[in-house]
């Protein structure tokens, strides 16, 4: 029988500070508790709308609800943590505590696919925290190249938690004794790809780049790229990423002229900067088109950014799009 290293025994060996450790350890543990909540579904009665809307004004789900305070509460709790910010609440939570980390997490990423029993995730990541004094708004302002840790758990068929620290990413199954097997060591993205992930329905409202990229795509082996294209779209980031990282692809979220004022849906805090660096940590690439997601400088806590990420050559295929206009 296969034996397993699990997460406690990897992180041992990891060279990260012990702070550091308790606080992945804390994230983890409370996912294996959401994953027991998102299972149980309508038994526990925590499926449907919460009746609120949070401050990116969204429609709340009950379980963004719960699993945002199971997240909170738990790295209140966690020595190391000076201060937490999630996608559900307004403002950025100070611990009291100094120095250590900050994290930030988006508790139940696809949350609109709860109702219909479709994957969904959680997304975290972890900065530095300020050493002398209790972090403000301005101190979590840190492009994504600061992050020290960051990952997804995935509540799918199996719950998955995928993670990187200093060196590459690794995925662990959780069992069904509760414990996070290692069952993806070094996960790497393979630089080619012929799957790509965007909401079609949006076709109408993209940029000409987004447009003449995805026709390109869509005209297959008699197109410019010379071969055939699969699309998929769960509507699920971390699904979606969790694609990509297992067999290759590029996920996007451009802007578009829906809300022309709008850089993008995705949040560079919660979701682009932590699925950044873990997507890069495993060879692929990450951009809004213009930039390295990893490094935009933030502005505002809950700032939103074109996103383009996934296999390397593939996301450069975008890019360069991009750059023509
Ligand atoms: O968190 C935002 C999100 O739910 C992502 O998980 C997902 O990729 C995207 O929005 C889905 O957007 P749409 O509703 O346009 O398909
Ligand atoms: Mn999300």
């Amino acid at each position: 029988m296969t034996t397993f290293v699990d997460l406690a025994a990897w992180l041992a060996a990891e060279p990260a500070d012990a702070a550091l450790k308790d606080v992945v350890q804390s994230v983890a543990a409370t996912c294996a508790q959401i994953s027991g909540v998102v299972a149980s579904g309508a038994l526990s009665g925590s499926l449907g709308a919460a009746g609120s809307t949070n401050v990116q004004d969204e429609e709340q789900k009950k379980l963004d609800v719960i699993t945002n305070d199971l997240l909170s509460d738990a790295l209140k709790a966690c020595g190391p943590v000076a201060g937490l910010a999630s996608e559900e609440l307004e403002e950025v939570e100070p611990t009291g505590r100094v120095g250590g980390y900050l994290v930030t997490f988006d508790p139940l990423d696809g949350s609109s696919n709860i109702d219909v029993n479709v994957s969904v995730g959680t997304i975290f990541s972890v900065l530095p925290a300020p050493t002398d004094h209790v972090p403000a708004e301005a101190d979590f302002l840190q492009p994504g190249r600061n992050q020290v840790a960051a990952g997804y758990a995935v509540y799918g068929p199996q719950t998955m938690l995928v993670l990187t620290l200093s060196g590459g990413v690794n995925a662990f199954t959780l069992s069904a004794d509760g414990q996070w097997l290692l069952t993806h060591p070094d996960l790497s993205i393979k630089p080619d790809t012929a799957e790509f992930a965007i909401n079609m329905s949006n076709q109408r409202h993209w940029a000409d780049p987004v447009r003449r990229y995805i026709d390109g795509c869509l005209q297959g082996k008699e197109g410019p790229r010379a071969k055939n294209f699969n699309m998929r779209w769960i509507a699920s980031m971390v699904a979606d990423v969790h694609r990509i990282m297992m067999r290759g692809g590029i996920f996007m979220y451009p802007w578009d002229a829906r809300e022309p004022g709008k850089p993008g849906k995705l949040r560079l805090m919660y979701e682009a900067n932590p699925m950044g660096l873990v997507v890069e940590r495993a060879g692929g690439r990450a951009t809004d088109g213009a930039e390295r997601i990893l490094d935009i400088q933030p502005t505002k806590l809950h700032q939103r950014v074109p996103v383009v990420l996934g296999s390397a050559n593939e996301v450069e295929v975008v890019r360069s799009e991009m750059q023509r206009g």
